[in-house]
């Protein structure tokens, strides 16, 4: 079966269990599925059951699609994502989000975890991504171009809305949370970065490091979505002064962090005019 069928087919299905049509969608990122205990949830579905789906491998990532509402907004989110260093590509990863164009998303709010190298981040500190590079090795746009997906070279001039970008600094501000604003370079992990490779990636422009979010953010802008990136900062990339990372540690600061990425979401969502 091509992808087109796939896609329409994983539609159908979700259609077939959800009343609902959501214009937006969040993917929650590392640590972050708290964010459905903040909505009013109308149904769920494990990704186990949606027909091409990727399943989850990740233990911190739950795996399955909630569609709830925020305020009078409808949204789909999808709690667990699936990363290049799990085996998948790039293509593979992005799936979910053909599949939410396909139901007639048109925004897409993604979040993550990642490492801060810009020394005025601390952890805990959430970033809004203005920009990405990516150095995952892979883009789920290599393969023959399906032209009612999008175009074989889409544009990639303002990858991150700047519309969005706007929404979630007025959000911030209003709440008197401290947002900064960089560039998100992804990697393929998954082990975290040496020293050299965190001055190296600090070098080429990047502000933070993490293993996700571009793959999907490609495919919504193959597809004409706007997307909004909000990575949460779980440990300090210093290379002159770094401290081994654990897994418990990172968690932790998603967890400190995910009261303010969940107040700047729910008040983008409610001042989107969709
Ligand atoms: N590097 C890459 N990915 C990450 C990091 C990091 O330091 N922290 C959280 N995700």
């Amino acid at each position: 079966m091509n992808e087109f069928d796939k896609i329409s087919a994983a539609a159908n299905f979700i259609r077939s269990q959800v009343l609902a049509s959501p214009r937006v969608a969040v993917i929650l990122g590392t640590g972050l599925g708290g964010l459905v205990s903040d909505l009013s949830v109308k149904s769920t579905i494990q990704y186990e059951k949606i027909p091409y789906f990727p399943v989850s491998t990740v233990e911190s990532h739950k795996g399955r699609l909630v569609v709830g509402s925020i305020g009078e907004k409808d949204v789909f989110v999808l709690q667990g994502r699936f990363h290049i260093y799990e085996g998948y590509t790039a293509r593979e990863v992005a799936f979910p989000v053909r599949v939410l164009h396909a139901l007639g998303v048109e925004t897409l709010i993604i979040s993550n975890a990642c490492g801060g190298m810009n020394p005025l981040y601390r952890r805990g500190d959430i970033m809004v991504i203005d920009d990405h590079i990516n150095l995952l090795g892979d883009n789920p746009l290599i393969g023959p171009n399906d032209e009612r997906l999008g175009p074989r070279f889409p544009d990639m001039s303002e990858p991150y809305s700047r519309k969005l970008i706007s929404l979630a600094e007025a959000a911030a501000l209003s709440n008197g949370i401290r947002l900064q604003r960089g560039v998100y370079v992804a990697v393929a992990g998954p082990n975290l970065e040496t020293r050299a490779e965190y001055r190296f990636l600090r070098t080429i422009g990047a502000d933070v490091v993490g293993m996700s979010t571009v793959p999907e953010c490609i495919v919504a802008r193959h597809q004409g979505m706007d997307v909004l990136g909000l990575s949460i900062i779980t440990d300090e990339c210093f290379p002159d002064a770094l401290q081994p990372v654990r897994l418990e540690d990172v968690l932790e600061s998603a967890a400190m962090a995910e009261p303010h990425l969940t107040t700047i979401v729910r008040e983008v969502v409610s001042n989107l005019v969709v």
